[in-house]
């Protein structure tokens, strides 16, 4: 079976992790982790970088400090991952959803301004497929009714929006490190700071409410509780994998991209067909190719294409249930607009496997059998 994922080592995680293991530090901020805050700094170009355990903890404490309280709006797409909103209603804010765009499937700009009420907080660009957000309009929204841009770049290191990489346009970016990402250390993730001035506050709140990190700075001569925290720092092994990672940041992506290519130009005929749309990436966004993924003409199509594929032994997959007809969407969340797109691309969306190694030839080959059997039978 060829499996949706594999995760790529560049081979150089081990002898760090050796390292870390010879320096006799194990907990969090040590010297591995320094060397990624810096060169994540450096890549992105945030005021900080500070390595959390998940993307989800870097939401978590993009909530706490955008000072969500009970009863704050949020708005974000629905056509996302739990934790975009997760992260917001752990601190009582309600999840605002509003509908994507068709071509990017990103949050749609236009809609946004009419979301907002006297209770919003921030706004939760997703950069799905790691393709960019229309951060420009976002921005001047944010900026015109006083609200904070946190940019969830989970599938997006190494993208670029106008040049800019993305999480490093709002006042905060978070990324993942999961070992479905292009650069991974398991479960992983960072905050990408962008306001300096929320800088200190980020190391209180991820280091237990404890202004620890001034301290071993030498900035303050004891430390003690300051603030509401909680411990979202990763140990030492996770940062020394990561260091091999992001020195191989640049040919992970550009080697994905070869694939995502190679999937891009075999299925034009079938989009000149009118049996599939391919990814739309707009001229001003660079992507990561963190995914690839094909639009159906129905749910049934897709059902029997996937089903096809993996008697054939390839895995592709689908997602999301959109967020605001899951069972917690409904609860916590609500709807600022009508979601025909998200409902309907949610129902038509298949991603082919994509990762470095895969045999790139047998999926397409799979994918274009089962995709040209399906739609010849019911067009
Ligand atoms: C858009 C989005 N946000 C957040 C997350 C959560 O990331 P993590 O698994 O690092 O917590 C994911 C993970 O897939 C994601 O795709």
């Amino acid at each position: 079976m060829e499996p949706f994922n594999r995760p790529y080592m560049t081979g150089r995680e081990f002898v760090y992790i050796a390292e870390a293991y010879a320096n006799g530090v194990l907990a969090g901020d040590g010297a591995f982790t320094k060397k990624c805050h810096e060169l994540l700094a450096q890549q992105i170009g945030c005021a900080k970088a500070l390595l959390t355990h998940s993307c989800t903890a870097a939401l978590e404490m993009s909530a706490m400090l955008a000072d969500v309280t009970p009863g704050d709006e949020v708005i974000m797409p629905s056509y996302t991952f739990a934790s975009t909103a997760n992260a917001f209603v752990l601190r009582g804010g309600v999840p605002v959803f509003v509908d994507i765009r068709p071509d990017t499937l990103n949050l749609d700009e236009t809609l946004v301004e009419a979301a907002i009420t006297a209770r919003t907080k921030a706004i939760v660009p997703v950069h799905y497929a790691g393709v960019g957000c229309e951060m420009d309009e976002l921005m001047g929204i944010a900026q015109r009714h006083g609200l904070k841009v946190i940019e969830d770049a989970a599938q997006a290191y190494g993208s670029t929006y106008r040049g800019r990489p993305l999480g490093s346009i709002g006042e905060l970016g978070c990324l993942s490190f999961h070992e479905t990402k292009n650069v991974i250390s398991g479960e992983g993730g960072a905050l990408l700071i962008n306001d300096a001035t929320l800088a200190e506050r980020a190391e209180i709140i991820r280091e237990k409410g404890t202004n620890r990190s001034a301290f071993f700075r030498g900035q303050v001569d004891k430390y003690t509780w300051v603030d509401a925290g909680s411990s979202y720092l990763p140990g030492e092994l996770i940062a020394a994998f990561l260091w091999a990672q992001l020195q191989q940041g640049e040919d992970i992506t550009r080697r994905r991209l070869g694939i995502w290519q190679h999937y891009y130009d075999g299925l034009a005929t079938l989009e000149e067909r009118g049996w599939l749309r391919r990814p739309i990436v707009p001229a001003h966004c660079t992507h990561n190719a963190h995914m690839f993924y094909v639009l159906l003409p129905s749910l049934a199509t897709r059902q029997e294409v996937i089903r096809r594929m993996r008697e054939a032994g390839v895995s592709p997959v689908f997602h999301y249930v959109p967020l605001h007809s899951s069972p917690a969407g409904r609860r916590f969340g609500r709807t600022a607009t009508p979601m025909p797109h998200t409902d309907s691309l949610s129902d038509r969306l298949l991603r082919l496997p994509l990762w470095i190694g895969v045999d790139r030839d047998l999926v397409l080959r799979t994918f274009i059998d089962a995709c040209t059997a399906v739609c010849n039978t019911s067009s």
